[in-house]
């Protein structure tokens, strides 16, 4: 009889990527992933620190659980509860003292060691299981090589750990120092991913511009080089990367964008802010128009390149002034899509202490919602543009209804096409006719009317 692992992931793509791999750990063992929590033998909850909400879901959801597990025990079974990733690293064992039905938590660098978690957890140690450390070993090379079929787009995480302590952040608490991982197991994973029906790679890395791994013949490749050389990879047809830091887009990752042809034309790159004052007071030693400068040479690179952001309002100290530069720079850019955040204390980081020149909730408020407003605009006005113009889909998934397919265009907006469900997981070339706030709708174009290559 396999066992059932559900598994729930919280937070950032590298949480779905690390979520993938504990699966691939676990599956010798006899676990097979289920979608819903009800009865299975194991779940893991992947959880995510960045702000006080994220890390307060996980209570919610332990406290819905315990009932869960109740039944199982009921019914003469045990189910055992995991909590993993940002939160298990940053409170330990406080998460068990407090939630009273966890037996294991273990930190995003201690995937590996989850079969001995498991056995441990399974004779009951009073007191549940703590990874929480950060080993010296490499998890990368402790975790075994998927076999599981991949989706048509696939996460490859190249680069952990952040070095660049922004005032307001938990990731270098949660994730530890920043390490890139040897390009030539980068090279053998994606080969690997295509081989089991990834058509796109998404590099990913808390800073993955940052990349800076063993080359194969000795050296250092840096994330330019390495998306040179996954280019040339057969089978590939899509490489994305995120996230960035301003900081690192050097001049031959921008060229980049220019003259790898698989390379889409996307890019996420966080500001967080358009106040220099404020800039500083975060610690992310760029200004504004260095940002600006950065999208000109990417515009000039590659003229269609689409630009993603995120921001933080209400930091500490920012004053109508800071927040009005902000909305200066998000005009002067112009985005096609963008997440925005009110600042939220995390404990531990130095702007929590900056308590003094707090904030008010309201006045966050009332900005972050000018500034969706304004990001709102700008996305709609984005995929409007998008009306008529004939663009090659990677249709991922079921669409909401029958005979329908969901995928996402070259510029990551949502699109939804009536498509055979032999599609699925093909790029298709789709004339794109309306965009809304959120996705666009499309028809498969005509073979004789496609401006582009149906690449797979
Ligand atoms: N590595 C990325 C982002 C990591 S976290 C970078 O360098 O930008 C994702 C986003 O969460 C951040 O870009 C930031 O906008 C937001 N965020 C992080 N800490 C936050 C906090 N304390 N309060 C509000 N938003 C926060
Ligand atoms: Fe956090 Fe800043 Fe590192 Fe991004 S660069 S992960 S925001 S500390
Ligand atoms: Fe959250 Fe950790 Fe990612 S805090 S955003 S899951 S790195």
């Amino acid at each position: 009889m396999p066992k059932k692992l559900y598994i729930k992931t919280y937070g950032c793509q590298m949480n779905v990527y690390d979520s993938a791999r504990m699966a691939d750990v676990l599956a010798p063992l006899g676990f097979e992933p289920v979608d819903a929590p009800a009865g299975a033998d194991m779940v893991i909850l992947n959880t995510c620190h960045i702000r006080e909400k994220a890390a307060e879901k996980v209570y919610s959801e332990l406290g819905r659980i315990r009932a869960l597990q109740r039944d199982k025990a009921a019914s003469g079974g045990r189910m055992v509860v995991a909590v993993a990733g940002c939160v298990a690293q940053a409170e330990g064992a406080e998460i068990m003292r407090r939630a009273g039905n966890v037996d294991i938590v273990l930190g995003p660098q201690t995937y590996h060691r989850l079969p001995e978690m498991v056995a441990l957890a399974s004779r009951a140690v009073p007191g549940g299981v703590l990874e929480a450390d950060f080993p010296a070993e490499a998890k990368f090379d402790r975790l075994p090589e998927q076999t599981a079929a991949q989706p048509a787009s696939a996460y490859l995480t190249v680069q952990e750990g952040c070095d660049k302590f922004c005032t307001f952040c938990v990731v270098p608490y949660t994730r530890g120092a920043e390490f890139s991982r040897p390009a030539a197991d980068i090279l053998a994973e994606a080969r690997r991913l295509i081989d089991l029906g990834a058509v796109e790679i998404t590099l990913l890395g808390q800073n993955v511009n940052a990349y800076h791994g063993a080359g194969p013949q000795g050296g250092t490749w840096s994330l330019a080089r390495l998306i040179r050389a996954l280019a040339d990879l057969p089978g590939l047809a899509q490489l994305r990367y995120t996230t960035s830091h301003p900081l690192e887009m050097d001049d031959d990752l921008i060229a980049a964008h220019g003259d790898v042809p698989v390379l889409m034309p996307f890019l996420h790159l966080p500001v967080q802010s358009g106040s220099n004052r404020i800039l500083a007071a975060m610690n992310r030693r760029h200004t504004a128009d260095h940002y600006r400068r950065i999208v000109d040479a990417l515009r000039a690179a590659r003229t269609d390149i689409a630009l993603s952001s995120d921001f933080i309002v209400g930091f500490p100290g920012e004053t109508a002034g800071d927040f009005r530069d902000t909305l200066a720079l998000v005009r002067d850019v112009g985005f096609a899509q963008a997440y925005s955040f009110k600042f939220s204390p995390r404990p531990g980081t130095p702007a929590a202490a900056m308590s003094e020149t707090a904030i008010p909730e309201v006045l966050k408020a009332e900005r972050l919602a000018e500034l969706q407003g304004l990001l709102w605009q700008q996305q709609l006005a984005f995929n409007k543009a998008s009306e008529g113009r004939d663009m090659a889909v990677l249709l991922e998934r079921a669409g909401r209804r029958d005979g329908q397919l969901s995928g996402r265009s070259p510029y990551m907006q949502s699109v939804h096409v009536a498509a055979p469900a032999a599609m699925l997981g093909k790029i298709a070339a789709v004339r794109i006719e309306r965009g809304r706030g959120v996705s666009l709708t499309g028809r498969l174009a005509e073979p004789s009317e496609a401006g582009i290559e149906n690449a797979a």
